[in-house]
């Protein structure tokens, strides 16, 4: 069936299909990545986001070294196996250099008994030239999250400014898989203008460009952006795309994000139960968590990792699914 009839699919039989795809082709268990937002001073202005450049009314902030290893070390401690470290884009030395630095550091002192080879790092910190990622790569970041946001190119540049572009976007992409990445990447479902046909067109793109792991949830309006007054993205949707991607990709990664919560409380149960496999509890310190607002209401703001942690394995108990702990649960469509 090609993309465009699966997400014409009833949304029911869409779920029992990507289900069952997802138990055979990667298994029912559910790996944890924690989130740390360490930054959210950004050098772009995408016309969606919260914490884009020109949001003035936002305190910027960035973690240091030692607030960033406890928050790392904790999720180790937990049993969470991998760790995100997401920011707002820069590309100056000094940045580069700080997460060359960090990695290294996570890398060296997360190795444990029970995580023998240390906590896996994925990172999501934007555009950057090949000679970053191969930096970042060295330093023992083995994954990256860079999403495309929509491969449609009219969409995108209405989206994104004239600085951005969709060519540069695509070819960071195979960079990434070139140097060795796992590559994930993905869209925002539900943007104005976008169409169904659209997000059957994302899906191919995914798998034209062979990735390892998707990332996909609801545009969300954000009050401080020049998208305000465009309406949020459907949870039935978002969920079907789930499950469209599960059936066509079959092995690879999918993440069931914070923003379908933000749309539905059962948000992120819901997309496990439509194919999803990897859930992303929110580590970063709760004193900076109400400023990396990429859209309003964003889940967890006032919450402690600790909470986060409770609450999400109670969600997960619910779902009668197991929990990867101590495991990097690295993508099943990867080669080495
Ligand atoms: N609504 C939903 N998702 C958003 N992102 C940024 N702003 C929004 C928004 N307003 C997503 C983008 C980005 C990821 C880190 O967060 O897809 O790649």
């Amino acid at each position: 069936m090609n993309t465009l009839d699966l997400l014409r699919t009833d949304t029911e039989k869409l779920r029992k299909k990507a289900y069952a795809v997802m138990k055979e082709a990667v298994g029912e268990k559910i790996y944890y990545r924690g989130l740390l937002e360490f930054s959210n001073i950004c050098a772009r202005d995408c016309s969606y986001c919260g914490i884009r450049k020109s949001n003035k009314s936002i305190t910027r902030f960035r973690l240091g070294k030692e607030e960033i290893m406890n928050a790392a070390l904790w999720c180790a401690g937990e049993g969470y196996g991998s760790l995100v470290l997401q920011s707002g884009e820069r590309s100056d030395r000094h940045f580069v250099r700080f997460v060359d630095d960090v990695v290294r550091a996570i890398k060296k002192e997360s190795v444990s008994e029970e995580l023998p080879r240390g906590l896996g790092i994925t990172l999501s910190c934007g555009e950057q030239s090949r000679e970053t990622y191969q930096t970042w790569f060295n330093a023992g970041a083995h994954r990256y999250l860079l999403r495309i946001e929509t491969t449609d190119p009219v969409l995108f540049s209405k989206i994104h400014p004239a600085s951005i572009s969709l060519q540069r976007r695509k070819a960071c992409l195979v960079d990434l898989k070139d140097i060795g990445y796992q590559v994930g990447t993905g869209v925002m479902i539900g943007l104005p203008g976008q169409s169904v046909e659209d997000l059957a067109r994302d899906i191919d793109f995914f798998r034209e460009y062979d990735v390892d792991m998707i990332g996909m949830g609801p545009y969300i309006p954000h009050r401080d952006t020049p998208m305000r007054d465009s309406k949020a993205g459907s949870i039935e949707l978002s969920l079907k795309m789930v499950s469209a991607v599960r059936i066509s990709m079959r092995n690879i990664n999918i993440a069931a994000t914070s923003a379908l919560q933000a749309i539905d409380p059962m948000g992120r149960e819901r997309a496990l139960d439509f194919g999803a496999n990897i859930i992303m509890p929110l580590v970063t310190p709760t004193r900076v968590r109400k400023h990396y607002r990429l859209y309003d209401g964003k889940p967890c703001a006032n919450e402690q990792a600790a909470d986060c942690s409770l609450c999400l394995s109670k969600r997960i108990k619910g779902t009668g699914r197991e929990i990867g702990f101590n495991e990097w649960g690295d993508s099943k469509h990867w080669r080495y």
